[in-house]
């Protein structure tokens, strides 16, 4: 599947796979799959560590603070267990739970330095699949999981300050994407991840124009 016979990705990609499917929230293994295999085109473009970035990205949403009321430490606890299992050497554990640390987003007002190239290449494959068509796909069936409004006019988007208050909102999908979404292509890290990002935010503000437009019955 990816780095064909190599001894941790393998077991690895298993167990993600087999964890990850028929997920119903947008972060099922297609996410995951979309996710590794950008990953891996990226750091082969800068030149980074193809198996830490690998492993990075199988294991990022593994036990996500958004299915576990807000828990960041979660996520890293769960990943180092799985690499453990299958035996890798604690050089590689610690890099890699090092991204899985790393990658998610905590609200609009809060940073996400990243510390490695391979937690570049994760971060960017991770927000290029939040973003254009299949982001817009994804955010609307997450909003629906959460039982979200589509829109809601009367309230207006947060741009959260802090990542307690990013982690409880509630408010409609449509004010993720100016919460989130349409802040992520001028965070890319790599240059590859910023030329594609360019069109899928465009993609995103004419979906958003369009969405408006029929809302007011004016399309
Ligand atoms: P991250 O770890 O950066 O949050 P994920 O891979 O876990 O990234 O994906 C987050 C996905 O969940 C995004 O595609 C996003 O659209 C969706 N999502 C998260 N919060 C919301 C929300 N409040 N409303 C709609 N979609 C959301
Ligand atoms: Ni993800």
């Amino acid at each position: 599947m990816f780095l064909e016979g190599n001894h941790v990705v393998g077991p690895i990609a298993d167990e993600v796979k087999r964890r990850f499917q028929g997920e119903g929230t947008g972060h099922d293994w297609h996410h995951i799959e979309r996710v590794t295999k950008m990953a891996l085109n990226l750091v082969r473009a800068e030149g980074g560590d193809e198996e830490v970035t690998v492993l990075g990205a199988l294991l990022h949403d593994i036990a996500d603070h958004k299915f576990h009321d807000g828990d960041l430490t979660e996520g890293p606890r769960v990943a180092a267990a799985l690499l453990r299992r299958a035996a890798a050497d604690g050089k590689t554990i610690e890099r890699v739970v090092t991204i899985v640390n790393e990658v998610t987003f905590k609200g609009a007002g809060v940073p996400t330095p990243v510390s490695s190239i391979e937690a570049a290449c994760v971060q960017d494959a991770d927000r290029l699949d939040a973003i254009g068509a299949i982001g817009i796909a994804r955010a609307f069936a997450y909003g629906g999981a959460k039982q979200r409004l589509l829109h809601d006019p009367e309230s207006t988007p947060n741009p959260h300050a802090s990542f307690e208050s990013y982690a409880s909102s509630t408010g409609a999908t449509t004010h993720h994407f100016y919460e989130k979404l349409l802040l992520l292509k001028d965070r890319m890290n790599t240059k590859a991840a910023k030329e594609m990002a360019i069109e899928r935010h465009a993609f995103m503000e004419a979906f958003l124009a369009q969405f408006y437009a029929e809302w007011h019955g004016s399309r």
